[in-house]
């Protein structure tokens, strides 16, 4: 009885293993990366193995609308990106370049509440080195480039429903001077200019000892240790993708 006893004790704590296992234990932590057609299927790809080539191990989220293909999501998923449907959120701006039409969806990474922490990294980007550190990172973090401005390339979001429900209430009045979601955040997060560089690797007694900042600016050292290149105007968009009413196809 008590041999008994001990191996269903056994059994419970393999099954109890197993469980973890195939559970819903996720990283609180991940990589997110968005993909809205076929077009950049290679550009994901290299940016997952990118990451991995530096020793991560943690989640990567790939956010795919309904204009990527079940065989690039097979692909995907044999890579290791977690795949995710989204659906596209309507770009609010009615006098925009066609191609941002589906740019807005990108705000969608500010609901992902189930992570503390997301690094969200552009299609066409590549990671050369460990940018683990980024997830130490204050709530909102992103590069600055050209004239002051945010960009949306590349950034650090502490995802939270409260936040992504204020970003969906301004989202009609805020000017966004790209007609994007680039433009947006530059009006959502005004004081980002003024915001403190982030240092990586400070002690975690300076870190606990001051309260999470609000936005940090990311270092150009970023831009070198990430090495983003923007396609001249080309935003991984497919016109075509997922039967947009707006923008039919042209015979
Ligand atoms: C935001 O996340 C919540 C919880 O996962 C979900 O119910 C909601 O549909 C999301 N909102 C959008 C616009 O995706
Ligand atoms: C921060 O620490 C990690 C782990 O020790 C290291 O790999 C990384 O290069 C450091 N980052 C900087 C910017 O010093």
């Amino acid at each position: 009885m008590a041999s008994l006893a001990s191996k269903l004790g056994f059994l419970a704590v393999l099954l109890s293993l197993v469980a973890t296992g195939i559970g819903e234990r996720s990283d609180p932590e991940a990589y997110v990366t968005l993909l809205y057609g076929d077009e950049f299927l290679l550009g994901v790809r290299v940016l997952g193995k990118s990451i991995r080539d530096t020793g991560s191990e943690k989640d990567m989220v790939a956010l795919v609308s309904d204009g990527v293909s079940d065989f690039a999501k097979d692909l995907l998923q044999a890579d290791g990106w977690k795949v995710e449907l989204i659906s596209l959120l309507a770009n609010p701006n009615q006098v925009r370049p066609k191609r941002f039409w589906g740019v807005y969806t990108k705000l969608k990474i500010f609901n992902m509440t189930r992570y503390k922490k997301v690094v969200y990294l552009d299609a066409d980007t590549i990671v050369v080195k460990s940018i683990e550190d980024l997830f130490q990172c204050g709530r909102f973090c992103a590069n600055l480039k050209h004239s002051e401005r945010l960009n949306s390339g590349v950034m650090v979001v502490e995802p939270s429903a409260t936040l992504f429900e204020d970003m969906m209430r301004q989202v009609n009045s805020l000017p966004s001077y790209t007609g994007g979601d680039q433009g947006f955040l530059n009006s959502y997060y005004a004081d980002f200019p003024n915001a403190h560089l982030f240092v990586p690797n400070l002690s975690a007694e300076i870190r606990n000892s001051r309260p999470q900042p609000e936005m940090e600016r990311l270092s150009t050292l970023y831009n070198a240790d990430v090495g983003l290149y923007m396609l001249a105007n080309k935003w991984m968009v497919d016109e075509r993708a997922s039967g947009h009413p707006l923008h039919p196809r042209p015979p």
